[in-house]
């Protein structure tokens, strides 16, 4: 097995009393998408922000390219991208300058030509002069992934990438996010609460509660250990059960 893209270890995050991410380890394989589910609370967001830098573990390592993050930010991060429904990008400007700081902010080179492949790529080409308050929250979420893919990550996280689409733009956004892992061998961690998707999207799939780890695996073998009919049960019984 080729060494892994990201690797976690004994990952643990407290705010004051309560204990947000409880030691947890795992690892994502080049070019493999690994769902985070679980419960609203359980850790997902706490855990994405720990692994771009934004929050500081209170205990654990997190290595990404064999790089250790804690000593390495700059240069890991440099080849990292992420969305979130969360995301603010400064209102005032367009769609399209937008974009430009971004590409700017990594030493991005032909960026002209590589933010007319990213616009078409998330349908978004008619909207790139709009001024970005202007946006409808499905269209501020395909500016957040244009900006996520504009500069070809290696390892891409998404914090509930599809929360606000409608079911046809979600469909293609599923559809792009897996023609881009074929053919740049992008990894992928990412969120959500639509069951489907996560079996549809996820090549491995690990399950927070309360911080910790309480199931891994493929769908299918997460649906057989809990013998229910699909992830949607599973989820049920495991949140109803806490
Ligand atoms: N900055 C913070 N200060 C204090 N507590 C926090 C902070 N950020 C998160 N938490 C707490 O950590 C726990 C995990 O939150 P987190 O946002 O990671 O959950 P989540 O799995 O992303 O949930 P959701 O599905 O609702 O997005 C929650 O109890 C939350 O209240
Ligand atoms: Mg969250």
């Amino acid at each position: 097995m080729p060494a892994p893209i990201l690797e976690v270890k004994s990952l643990k995050k407290r705010f004051g009393d309560s204990i947000a991410v409880d030691d947890i380890s795992f690892d994502i394989q080049p070019g493999e998408i690994l769902g985070l589910l679980g419960p609203n609370g359980a850790g997902k967001t706490t855990t994405i922000q720990m692994l771009l830098g934004l929050v500081t573990p209170t205990a654990g390592s997190i290595h990404m390219f064999g790089l250790d993050l804690a000593t390495h930010r700059e240069q890991i991060l440099q080849q990292v991208n992420f969305s979130s429904t969360y995301i603010s990008m400064p209102y005032s400007l367009t769609l399209e300058e937008n974009l430009w700081v971004v590409a700017k902010l990594y030493g991005m080179t032909d960026i002209a030509r590589r933010i007319d492949e990213v616009l078409k790529k998330v349908e978004m080409e008619d909207s790139r002069t709009k001024v970005t308050r202007r946006l409808s929250s499905g269209q501020m979420t395909r500016l957040a992934l244009a900006k996520a893919i504009l500069t070809e990550p290696k390892i891409l996280f998404l914090d509930e990438p599809t929360a606000s689409l409608d079911p046809d733009i979600a469909h293609k956004i599923r559809a792009l996010l897996k023609e881009v892992r074929k053919s740049s061998g992008l990894s992928v961690l990412y969120t959500s609460h639509n069951m489907k998707e996560m079996e549809e999207m996820s090549d491995r799939i690990i399950f927070l509660q309360k911080g910790k780890i309480v199931a891994q695996g493929t769908a299918q073998e997460i649906t057989q250990r809990f013998g229910q009919r699909d992830l949607e049960e599973v989820f049920l019984k495991l949140a109803r059960e806490s």
